[in-house]
């Protein structure tokens, strides 16, 4: 079950990143996460991120097989990926250090469904956010998620949405960041519905 949650734009505007380059005597710190724009070269950092998260969410809807065949998707995500490098509606955020991608964040903006009728049409989604395991709790995830989110307000957006599994402890984690529930995806499954059938 995924839970849709969303935050509205305060009007505050965050300090600037810290880049994590050079001390106050100038001398370069090497070892300092870095949040910086994705480009055609994390690609294969980004793909494996994703298939990390996605293999978790299986294991959050219970569905353990429902992924298709690693490489089978590979292609597929990553050329859709290189597209959105083209395109200024999306966003594609790595957290580097010492070389080493860490974790990444895409989002985008765009029409919210039923644009037509509802007043507010235009907001920010996060699409995909993913830190490797042994990094975290180690603050990298925020430090993507603020970036990603100066990047969409700065567009002029009123709100930014995720979509959530109802399991999945990334729920606890946007909670931290200031998003709150605003709508619940239903699901029932085939047996549920044949039980309640017999029942009538
Ligand atoms: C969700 C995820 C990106 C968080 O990244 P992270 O680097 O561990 O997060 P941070 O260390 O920056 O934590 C930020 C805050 O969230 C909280 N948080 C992070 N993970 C949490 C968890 N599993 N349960 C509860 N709270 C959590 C932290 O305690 C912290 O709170 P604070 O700001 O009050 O101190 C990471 O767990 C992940 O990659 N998960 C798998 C992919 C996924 O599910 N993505 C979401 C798809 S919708």
């Amino acid at each position: 079950m995924k839970i849709y949650i969303a935050q509205a734009h305060s009007g505050e505007s965050s300090p600037p990143l810290n880049l994590g380059f050079g001390g106050k005597d100038g001398t370069m710190k090497s070892t300092s996460l870095v949040i910086r724009p994705g480009t055609s070269d994390d690609l294969d950092a980004f793909f494996e991120l994703y298939w990390m998260s996605s293999l978790e969410h299986t294991h959050y809807s219970g569905q353990l097989d429902s992924l298709k065949p690693k490489q089978r998707c590979r292609k597929y995500i990553i050329d859709r990926q290189r597209e959105f490098l083209k395109d200024a509606n999306y966003f594609f955020l790595v957290a580097e250090k010492d070389n080493n991608i860490l974790g990444m964040v895409t989002g985008h903006v765009g029409d919210r469904d039923e644009a037509a009728i509802y007043a507010i049409e235009r907001l920010g989604f996060i699409d995909e956010v993913c830190v490797s395991p042994e990094h975290r709790k180690h603050g990298v995830g925020k430090r993507l998620i603020k970036a990603l989110l100066e990047q969409l307000y700065d567009t002029g957006v009123g709100y930014v949405g995720v979509g959530v599994a109802f399991k999945n402890p990334a729920f606890h984690f946007y909670r931290t960041q200031g998003f709150t529930p605003e709508g619940l995806w239903l699901i029932q499954k085939e047996q549920s519905f044949q039980k309640k059938k017999t029942k009538r």
